[in-house]
């Protein structure tokens, strides 16, 4: 299957079943705007436990905090974002669209690597276990103008974006001949700087009311309390401050599902460390990251890093892990060495002093700080998009699986009585009653069994139990697993311990090394 194809069913998976709506549907929506329904909360919440356990419960010095979307204004001059979070945007004006400009050459870029990967793939087809795919690249001359072209663009660009020279952003797009997507002309207006933070009031009088913005990250909520939480936790650095929260972004392209979203959410983790040791501590939590991905199993070729050649101003590193999704490999979580900016930028503009004393060299200084930042929803993006299956069985029939990791399923165990009637829902119902302190479980009577398990397959249920006559002799029932569609017949009794150890977040953080 095309993988676009693959992409927009799994758009329509999530409506269908019960895990992503667009929002205001019933009043045609809002741009960039999603509600997760009853199975993508579940899921999201899993997803939430797994981050925050693997930080909060394995580490004994980062601990977490919840704090408000609405702070006070001056934080956001001190960090920057009210003078320098924009995008560059630009408008075609035959269609009226307006793109962000840097998407525009980027996606230029992805188009010469594309043909060069194309070109490859094809040689390595045709040359088969003879092929040497490094020659191949070094002496194709095809291979070689297109690198030439796409390395050329490349720095052109880099250049551009540092700078963040405006004139030339534009000029770039004139002389690659990017034409708009949806009128197919190249008349182009100016690049403009767009800030993407919402802005509200607050305040009952209109005199008296003031600006304020809606986070667009959660990490300075961590910088602001920094010093709340040391100092009440007796915290000695190292030591790291992690939260989930919601942000706001005013994206100029919201595009691709939740992938870029205007309201989405983020669990981030400062760790404040000492001047001079931050390199270490950038390597260490940049394969930190990368472990607790790649212990979901979804394949470690499918996971890359990708190390900013532009750093802010204020970083002296920065890397994004990227996950190869239906329409390329996209960021999913940045790791940021921060320096000690937005404490020092915070120290300034509040006039207080946030200095950590040092007992073990006697002496007080600005911490630096590694940040590591995920956002909710690209995570669940890329779970959906590598669960997401529809596999021929011998009967000539489809299914549609959901081979979520069995700890992230909304659902783990459905109960289900063969028939609705002779006491079988009662005995189904007794094992729901029970199991459901422990596990997330549903009880299902609708429909023959083997749509049963289809419905549960489609949303990822690891485990279906069904109850039958003789469930009511020997107190056995049939288990039956999503991915293999093995069936096997086991005492109630022992259902609990097969299934628990394999559907916690616990079994998931104990493969974490
Ligand atoms: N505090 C650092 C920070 O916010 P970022 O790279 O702008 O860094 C971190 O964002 C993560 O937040 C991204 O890797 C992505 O997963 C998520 N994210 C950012 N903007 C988003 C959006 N508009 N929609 C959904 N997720 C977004």
């Amino acid at each position: 299957m095309a993988q676009e194809d693959v992409f927009k069913k799994v758009v329509s998976h999530c409506k269908e079943y019960g895990f992503v709506f667009p929002s205001s549907e019933i009043y045609d929506g809002l741009g960039a705007v999603y509600d997760y329904g009853q199975n993508g909360v579940e899921l999201k919440n899993n997803i939430k436990q797994y981050w925050w356990q693997s930080m909060v419960l394995m580490h004994e010095n980062i601990v977490g905090i919840d704090s408000c979307v609405f702070m006070h204004p001056t934080i956001w001059k001190a960090s920057g974002h009210v003078d320098a979070f924009n995008d560059p945007l630009i408008d075609n004006r035959d269609s009226k669209k307006r793109y962000r400009a840097d998407v525009l050459i980027e996606e230029q870029i992805a188009k010469y690597e594309d043909k060069i990967e194309k070109e490859v793939a094809k040689a390595r087809k045709r040359f088969g276990d003879a092929f040497d795919e490094q020659q191949y690249r070094s002496t194709s001359p095809r291979v070689l103008e297109e690198t030439q072209k796409r390395n050329a663009l490349h720095e052109r660009y880099s250049e551009a974006m540092n700078k963040m020279d405006l004139q030339e952003l534009r000029q770039i797009i004139l002389d690659e001949e990017i034409v708009c997507p949806i009128s197919g002309t190249r008349n182009w207006t100016e690049v403009r700087q767009f800030n993407l933070m919402f802005k509200t009031e607050m305040g009952s009088t209109a005199d008296a009311a003031m600006t304020i913005y809606l986070r667009p990250e959660t990490a300075q909520g961590i910088f602001v309390n920094y010093l709340n939480v040391q100092k009440t936790g007796r915290m000695k650095i190292p030591f790291g401050i992690a939260q989930i929260g919601k942000a706001f972004r005013n994206e100029i392209v919201a595009r691709q599902f939740i992938f870029r979203m205007r309201e989405f959410e983020q669990m981030e983790m400062q760790f404040f460390i000492k001047p001079g040791t931050e390199l270490d501590w950038f390597d260490k939590w940049k394969h930190t990251r990368m472990a607790w991905h790649r212990n979901l199993g979804f394949g470690d070729d499918n996971y890359r890093f990708h190390d900013h050649e532009k750093l802010a101003h204020y970083a002296n590193a920065a890397t994004d892990i990227e996950f190869r999704l239906p329409f390329g490999f996209k960021e999913v979580e940045g790791i940021h060495s921060r320096t000690d900016f937005d404490l020092s930028q915070h120290e300034k503009f509040s006039g207080k002093s946030i200095k950590y004393f040092d007992p073990e060299i006697n002496d007080s200084y600005t911490p630096y700080v590694i940040e590591t930042s995920i956002g909710v929803d690209r995570m669940f993006l890329s779970i959906m998009c590598h669960s997401f299956c529809e596999e021929k069985l011998e009967n000539g029939e489809t299914r549609t699986v959901l081979r979520l990791p069995a700890a992230l399923a909304p659902v783990k165990l459905a109960v289900m009585p063969l028939v609705k009637k002779d006491g079988l829902p009662e005995k189904a119902r007794e094992i729901v009653d029970d199991l459901k302190f422990h596990f997330n479980c549903q009880y299902d009577e609708k429909d023959s069994i083997g749509k049963r398990y289809r419905r549960q397959d489609a949303i990822g249920t690891p485990y279906c139990v069904t109850v039958d006559f003789d469930t009511l002799q020997d107190n056995t029932v049939t288990i039956r697993m999503r991915d293999t569609m093995e069936q096997r017949r086991i005492p109630i009794a022992e259902l609990r311990g097969l299934i628990e150890d394999n559907v916690s977040i616990t079994s998931l953080l104990k493969k974490l090394k």
